[in-house]
């Protein structure tokens, strides 16, 4: 079956009341994973997995955009279609690179056996390629890796990247044997040909580290080398690991030789509702940043009654501070603020309204003074009451949001709050607090027109606040 798409049965949006003013998400259909970061002729591009005929996830393509400044982002078209041999149920998540001036990509093709059983599958890895990072072509040789035979179904979500001249893969997977996630690297010279370099590093508890880790990434940051990936299975713990799946990161060093990570325990990058699947990239100026999908999980999202559902996160920065690892919004994103914003100084007992037009499209930033702090909470609401609060007790972080259960998130830092920065979207919130040591992720659905505030015990801090333009092209 030759690949195909329809732009005809694409479906479209109805209702504009949810829809993300500078947030990546589709022109109408399903979203998930971000995919292919990277920079290539003057463009950053950043592909996501796509069903363009209906607001569920289905068979998955790659959606694209690219923007000059990581800001304001253009709609490309499709730039891989379910359908090939090697890819007929999907062309799951995947990565890029650069080689030669063309755009590589790197793809787990999707495949059902034809019995009705949406479980049973099977997973390899497949290569497309650009010269001009808008038409891509599935190259002839797929797959270009093939399920190893220790290894379950579950095999995708590949990784790429350069090391002292040779390519390195790293691919999610879960052993045969022990039904346990693990990562599988691979390594070439030419990118068509990959040899085996076996596990890395594998979960030795399924309820403890997972059953599949989804999405690997590796890469060196400062004088460490962190892995990232989002594990399936962890049992929730008090006041941690509390969604179903989540980004976990490790703290160590990759041995090209023996071909061993080691690092510290996984902990969670986000602590919010709605946060998966991150995939990092190096900008020209040498910042590790990413994306990640403001995902739902288990739960449906309101705008799939308008044709359309999921976003990416905000492009972040990823760094490694006294030995943590730090994720905050990119400079870049302060081209968004609009004149009109406001400063203030103030002693805070009690609470108080933050004086901005528009809420709901907005950017805040507090600054404690030292030793201020003792209880700070930032919220927003609209006509039916508290929509998102954040909660700042010295170094511990209350998020709640609006639901009938399983409002609370937490996080611990290591020194009481200094700062917190939030951005909000029209369905999304934000938030970063000292400088991202810790981080909540959140969407929420406003009736009405939303309103913020604070309130605060004998708190001495800077406000800023910052009505946000839109980031589509
Ligand atoms: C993560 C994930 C990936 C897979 C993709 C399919 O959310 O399950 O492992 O490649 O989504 O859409």
């Amino acid at each position: 079956m030759k690949e195909e798409f329809n732009p005809d049965k694409m479906i479209k949006v109805t209702n504009e009341r949810y829809r993300q003013w500078y947030h990546i998400q589709t022109p109408g259909g399903w979203l998930n994973d971000p995919n292919g970061l990277c920079y290539f002729k003057g463009y950053y591009h950043v592909f996501y997995q796509f069903h363009p005929y209906s607001a569920e996830w289905g068979p998955m393509h790659w959606g694209h955009v690219r923007s000059k400044d990581l800001v304001h982002w253009e709609q490309l078209p499709i730039a891989l279609t379910p359908g090939a041999p090697e890819d007929k149920g999907g062309c799951f998540s995947g990565s890029a690179i650069i080689k030669d001036n063309r755009l590589y990509l790197f793809y787990t093709g999707h495949n059902y056996y034809d019995d009705n059983d949406l479980d049973h599958f099977w997973e390899n890895q497949n290569m497309a390629y650009s010269d001009d990072g808008i038409t891509f072509h599935k190259y002839a040789g797929n797959p270009i890796i093939k399920t190893p035979a220790d290894n379950t179904q579950h095999f995708r979500d590949p990784k790429v990247w350069e090391h002292n001249g040779h390519y390195y893969m790293v691919i999610g997977s879960q052993d045969k044997e022990n039904k346990l996630g693990r990562i599988l690297m691979y390594k070439s010279t030419d990118l068509e040909h990959w040899e085996s370099c076996g596990p890395i590093i594998q979960s030795h508890n399924r309820d403890a580290e997972g059953w599949m880790w989804e999405c690997p990434d590796l890469f060196t940051l400062g004088n460490a080398d962190v892995l990232l990936c989002s594990p399936m299975g962890i049992k929730s713990q008090p006041e941690q690991f509390m969604n179903l799946s989540q980004v976990c990161y490790s703290v160590g060093h990759l041995d090209y030789q023996q071909h061993r990570f080691d690092g510290s325990k996984f902990r969670e990058l986000d602590h919010g509702h709605n946060f998966y699947a991150t995939q990092t990239m190096l900008t020209p100026d040498n910042r590790r940043i990413f994306f990640g999908w403001l995902s739902p999980f288990n739960e449906k999202m309101a705008e799939q009654a308008d044709g359309w559902a999921g976003s990416l996160t905000l492009p972040r920065e990823l760094v490694l501070e006294d030995g943590q690892l730090k994720n905050r919004p990119v400079k870049e994103l302060a081209q968004l603020r609009q004149a009109g914003g406001t400063k203030k100084h103030l002693t805070l007992n009690g609470e108080a309204q933050v004086s901005i037009k528009d809420a709901q499209h907005a950017e805040y930033l507090f600054d404690f003074d030292d030793g201020s702090l003792t209880d700070f909470q930032w919220s927003i609401s609209d006509q039916r009451g508290s929509l998102i609060k954040i909660n700042c007790q010295g170094a511990k972080v209350t998020l709640y949001r609006r639901g009938t259960q399983d409002q609370y998130r937490y996080a611990t830092l290591t020194a009481p709050a200094k700062n917190v920065h939030i951005f909000v979207d029209t369905s999304s919130v934000e938030c970063f607090i000292n400088d991202g040591a810790a981080s909540f992720t959140e969407r929420y659905y406003a009736t009405g027109k939303v309103t913020a505030a604070i309130a605060a015990k004998g708190v001495t801090l800077d406000e800023q606040a910052y009505v946000l333009g839109k980031g589509e092209e």
